[in-house]
């Protein structure tokens, strides 16, 4: 399904970069097909020597022949690339945009046109093909495009399909998740640090011990509540942790931290779409 078409990853970032390794890797298509846009020659230049891509810093040449195009830029500067774009769109070619908080009622109207978006909101681990991505449907794509999306951030870990209304979440839970493991895995190391081991053997330990409990979870499909009970023997020293956490507040804090990262996100997403000039109910 996507081996026949051209992609273009306009804007060649972070992300912009694990999307199309994911893609090469996964050998879901050809560097042949696959043409990426920055504003760097720098950035451009690693891109074609590691994978190689097409490069170019003409967005408009680009989307020409491309079928689709997945939107891999800052959102501050997204208006100027619909702008380009808007000029040389056609309708059958699939928009795909990872862009925070830039919804696709609004790239449809920047664009003026009925074309099939698809908002993603995937996270930084998609530099090692384990994203968790929340994807949605604008008004105008179907289940083929949906499913070409899915394969997409397939490549690069794990896909959910959402409201479109529910993407702030998203942002508040996995977009910014990584941020509170990064926190949790360092307080681990600074607690084994604390009662006397090296920092590397801490961090190492604390690493893999989230790793670990995360697939345990993953590919059991195990509640995590029965696999806690699991590993807390009576008297033990994981139930005498565990008062500890519950007792500080681990799980209101966590739950805070998703709801405040996802209003915040929603004041964020008002705010860019007041600038670029697009109201109106989201689906
Ligand atoms: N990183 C994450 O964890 C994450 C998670 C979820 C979603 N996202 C979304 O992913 C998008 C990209 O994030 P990123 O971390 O990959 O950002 P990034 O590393 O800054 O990549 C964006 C690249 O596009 C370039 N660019 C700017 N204007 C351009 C234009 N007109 N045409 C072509 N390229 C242009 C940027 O240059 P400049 O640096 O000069 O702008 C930069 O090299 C953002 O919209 C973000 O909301 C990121």
């Amino acid at each position: 399904m996507l081996f026949s078409k051209k992609i273009a990853f306009i804007g060649s970032g972070n992300m912009g970069e694990a999307l199309l390794g994911g893609l090469l890797k996964a050998k879901l298509t050809n560097p042949e097909n696959i043409i990426a846009t920055d504003i760097y020659d720098e950035r451009l230049e690693h891109i074609k020597k590691k994978w190689g891509v097409q490069t170019s810093k003409n967005n408009m040449e680009t989307a020409k022949v491309s079928d689709i195009l997945v939107l891999c830029v800052k959102p501050q500067t997204i208006k100027g690339v619909l702008e380009e774009l808007k000029q040389v769109i056609r309708d059958d070619q699939l928009v795909i945009s990872i862009l925070a908080g830039i919804t696709t009622q609004t790239i449809n109207h920047a664009l003026a046109s009925q074309n099939p978006v698809i908002r993603v909101m995937p996270n930084i681990p998609a530099v090692v093909d384990e994203a968790a991505s929340g994807i949605c449907l604008g008004e105008f794509a179907n289940d083929t495009d949906k499913e070409i999306a899915k394969k997409i951030f397939n490549a690069v870990g794990e896909v959910e399909v959402v409201l479109e209304s529910q993407m702030d979440v998203i942002t508040g839970l996995s977009g910014s998740g990584p941020a509170y493991i990064y926190m949790i895995i360092e307080a681990l190391t600074d607690g084994g640090v604390m009662m006397g081991l090296p920092r590397h053997t801490a961090t190492r330990l604390a690493t893999q011990t989230v790793l670990g409990s995360a697939k345990l979870v993953r590919e059991t499909g195990i509640h995590p509540a029965v696999l806690k009970d699991q590993v807390t023997t009576p008297g033990g020293t994981a139930i005498s942790a565990i008062k500890e956490l519950e007792s500080s507040g681990l799980r209101p804090m966590l739950i805070r931290a998703v709801e405040t990262a996802t209003n915040k996100s929603r004041q964020l997403s008002e705010l860019l779409e007041k600038k670029n000039n697009a109201g109106g109910k989201q689906k």
